[in-house]
């Protein structure tokens, strides 16, 4: 009788474990079947080696083994959060693009980051910040790629990897160091406005929720008449804006080298949302030739030129998991929608081409099927297979034109033509001015700011141990403003008869 109970049991369990769904709380391999053992290797006894038909084991290894995918090669050290745009203001004369619709709601994802050095790397670091927001519009997604400081260091992406590698850990040392770097700069006299910048207090944000953000470049707006507009977008932060000095920065440094990602982190846990208003700035292509500088070059703001606002931004959500929305997120300045087109800063030609490059390296083909990249409109492309597909088109037509598939073009949609004449040239712009900016900004400081400025540049630049290098970045900023060299200069225990010399010798 007993043996009947047993079996009947036995029965029993096995049938309902056929027909029942497993527990959620069952550990699983990738296939989805229960892992019985998550402990022991399956070996040959108790003293013999472990065995090739676990699989279990060998899939644990394996994934573990291909966990990472290459770091960003810029901006490695990151982090993101979830959130919605929200349009107040009108500006459909400016453009017809479906996210600035009045009171609409648009969700985002934002990544905060900072450029140079590794994805672990201190938040403490003196660096441009980056400040990257993914726009899930009705008509596809927007990218706004931009900057905590206004400006960029070079107008020309022929000068991109250069740079970078001069700022980068050097390859025999992987030590960042201000000799390789400012051998660089001092060649590169366009640099003048961003570097004084970034030797202010606004080099370190005191976190990401203060700071604000800025798309440097000149994009353009097309209304629904098919007019266009130059524009630079601002992000201003409610938080306000708050730095480190350098002291301040040493100091969380030594117990802290996360503390931007956990200030966002936590304020969002908490409910204090973070916001940004966005902001542009216009100009109509008969007023682009009349500033003393090229409105097109990435090293210039379009001082004196009134802000409008377009909306608020709040961040209200932290991601699920780092790896598959902040880390696999992939921004790009060539991804943008009707009535937001790219304008011709050379800067951002090149920058059209290398976000999507280095994502399909990075992340792959279908990096953009992803679900934090993915749009959320339905996407109608002819674009297929590759490694990793998500399967994101059906049926037998896969070109076009075609009668028989009923998807084509939109002439709604063509692009703005831009006249042009001449011809073909490699040359630099013509309206460098490469020092005034940096000196008004250098005049628009407080006294403090300017002390800092003065003690954080002398740091580095202290060390650069080869003359003509010192010389030639001192004549800049003396250029710039002769009390702003002549500080500098004083500082650094450098000959102010031979600073000023050479910046007598400079052009603008
Ligand atoms: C990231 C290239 C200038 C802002 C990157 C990445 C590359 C790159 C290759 C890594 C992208 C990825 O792996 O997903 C360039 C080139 C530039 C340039 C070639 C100039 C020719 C700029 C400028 C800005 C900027 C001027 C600001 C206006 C950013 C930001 C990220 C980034 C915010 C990080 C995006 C994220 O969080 O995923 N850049 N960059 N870059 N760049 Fe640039």
């Amino acid at each position: 009788r007993s043996l009947n109970v047993i079996t009947a049991a036995l029965l029993l369990s096995v049938s309902a474990a056929a027909s029942a769904a497993l527990a959620p709380s069952t550990l699983t391999r990738d296939n989805g079947a229960p892992v019985g053992d998550n402990q022991n290797s399956q070996t040959a006894g108790p003293t013999g080696p472990t065995l090739l038909q676990d699989a279990h084991l060998l899939q644990k290894l394996q994934r573990f083994d291909r966990e990472r995918v290459p770091e960003r090669v810029v901006h490695a050290r990151g982090t993101g959060a979830h959130g919605v745009f929200t349009v107040s203001d009108d500006i459909s004369d400016l453009s017809r693009a479906k996210v600035f619709t009045m009171g609409s709601q648009t969700p985002v994802f934002v990544r905060f980051s900072a450029v140079i050095h590794g994805s672990h790397s201190p938040e403490t670091l003196r660096d441009p910040r980056g400040f990257a927001t993914k726009f899930y519009t009705t008509e596809g997604n927007w990218d706004l790629v931009g900057n905590n400081l206004p400006v960029f260091f070079i107008r020309d992406a022929m000068k991109f990897p250069d740079m970078v590698h001069s700022l980068k850990p050097a390859p025999d040392t992987n030590l960042q160091d201000p000799n390789r770097f400012f051998d660089f700069f001092s060649q590169t006299p366009e640099a003048t406005h961003m570097l004084t910048r970034l030797y202010t207090d606004y080099g370190i944000p005191k976190n990401y929720r203060t700071m604000d953000g800025n798309g440097v470049h000149a994009y353009k707006f097309i209304n629904a008449a098919g007019q266009y507009s130059y524009v630079k977008f601002h992000w201003k932060s409610q938080q306000g804006e708050h730095n480190l000095t350098g002291a301040q920065a040493a100091k969380i440094q030594s117990t802290d080298f996360n503390h931007a990602t956990r200030d966002l982190i936590s304020a969002i846990n908490k409910g204090d949302f973070p916001k940004w208003d966005l902001f542009v700035q216009v100009l109509k292509p008969e007023q682009l030739a009349s500033f003393d500088f090229d409105a097109l070059d990435a090293t210039k703001i379009w001082p004196g030129l009134p802000e409008r606002k377009i909306g608020t931004m709040t961040l209200n959500r932290n991601p699920g998991n780092i790896f598959q929305e902040t880390e696999q997120s992939a921004f790009a300045p060539s991804n943008v929608v009707p009535g937001i087109e790219t304008s011709e800063d050379r800067l951002l030609q090149g920058r059209l081409f290398s976000y999507a490059d280095t994502q399909s390296y990075r992340i792959g083909a279908n990096a953009l099927q992803l679900p934090i990249n993915r749009p959320r409109n339905q996407v109608v492309s002819n674009n297929q297979d590759g490694s990793m597909n998500a399967g994101m088109r059906t049926g037998s037509i896969n070109y076009e034109p075609s009668r028989l598939s009923g998807v084509s073009q939109d002439e709604a949609f063509k692009s703005s033509a831009l006249p042009l004449v001449g011809s073909t040239q490699q040359a630099r712009i013509t309206k460098t001015l490469n020092f005034r900016q940096a000196g008004e900004y250098y005049r628009s400081l407080t006294a403090t700011e300017k002390k800092n400025l003065i003690s954080n540049l002398a740091g580095d630049l202290g060390q650069v141990t080869h003359q003509d290098t010192l010389y030639a970045m001192l004549s800049f900023f003396q250029k710039a403003d002769p009390e702003y060299g002549r500080s500098i200069s004083a500082a650094v225990s450098a000959d102010p008869i031979r600073v000023a010399r050479e910046a007598a010798a400079l052009r603008e």
